[in-house]
């Protein structure tokens, strides 16, 4: 069941949102202030040089340029920045970022995480409203070192509802909707009650929206929870995981999407989803 007039979130609203957001939580330039100038002369020349050369190549028009520019004035206007960033760079960072890792690597975390979600102990139901629609979905998993130990740990879960909208990001949800932090004591299990996401689109009404069409690409991300798992002396996981079967696994806008984050619920007699999905972290080096 989907609530048909579920208000939709503009571009504007939920894209300052995610950079008021940003702002408060990772955007300060302390954690590159010893970066020595050299690694800065590298990238910013080879970024431009990459520019450069693309222009040489395709024989950009100066409308072409114009309206570049036009474009990327409208991104800040819009607040776009951290959604357009998350959705067709930090891919690419991830796997920078994880590639050494044995145990989950994880994928991108997206504009929408917000620290802090309400804890609920190893056996939990997420917040959601009285009549939250959507098919009722339980998980359960481990928490364990790359040996197997099992760890007491903190796994954040936050998804969007069966609209495919964000509490925070979107009009009219309770404040912590479908977001909550679930711990886990010495035998590293939990369990985790909440609904299935719908898949989500990006909002199609601002810059990036306005790329997408004149692109002719679509605005799809397929459903999918996000999670942050850790635990003492681990490295910190950041990812998602997807359902089989829908249509946009293969086609995610923000090419997040891998073959180890499925998620396979099966339906129960009483109408629920379950499935299990366990968690492996790899101790921090040193
Ligand atoms: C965006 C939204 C998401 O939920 C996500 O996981 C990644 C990107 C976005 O709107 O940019
Ligand atoms: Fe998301």
């Amino acid at each position: 069941m989907t609530t048909v007039d579920a208000p939709q979130p503009s571009a504007a609203a939920s894209g300052n949102a995610a950079s008021d957001r940003f702002a408060l939580d990772k955007g300060g330039f302390d954690d590159v202030k010893d970066t020595p100038k050299e690694r800065v002369d590298t990238l910013a020349r080879e970024v431009l040089g990459a520019v450069h050369e693309i222009i040489h190549r395709h024989q950009v028009t100066y409308p072409e340029y114009n309206a570049l520019k036009a474009w990327l004035i409208k991104v800040g206007h819009d607040g776009e920045w951290p959604l357009f960033l998350d959705v067709w760079v930090e891919h690419a960072l991830e796997e920078v970022t994880t590639a050494h890792r044995k145990g989950n690597k994880g994928t991108i975390e997206g504009p929408y995480y917000v620290p802090n979600a309400p804890e609920l102990g190893p056996d939990a139901t997420m917040p959601m409203r009285d009549d939250e629609p959507g098919d009722k979905l339980v998980w359960e998993g481990t928490i364990t070192s790359l040996d197997g130990t099992p760890l007491a740990g903190k796994l954040e879960v936050w998804h969007a509802d069966d609209d495919g909208l964000y509490s925070q990001y979107a009009p009219g949800l309770p404040v912590w909707n479908l977001r909550g932090t679930v711990s886990t004591a010495e035998d590293g299990k939990f369990r985790v009650t909440t609904i299935k996401p719908k898949p989500y689109m990006i909002p199609t009404d601002g810059a990036c929206g306005q790329l997408i069409a004149a692109a002719g690409w679509h605005a799809w991300r397929p459903a999918h929870v996000h999670f942050k798992v850790s635990a003492p002396g681990h490295e910190l996981v950041t990812g998602q995981l997807y359902f089989p079967g829908d249509p946009h696994n293969a086609d995610d806008v923000a090419s997040a999407v891998k073959p180890e984050l499925m998620l396979d619920p099966k339906l129960q007699p009483d109408g629920s989803y379950t499935v299990t999905y366990n968690f492996v972290l790899d101790p921090v080096e040193g």
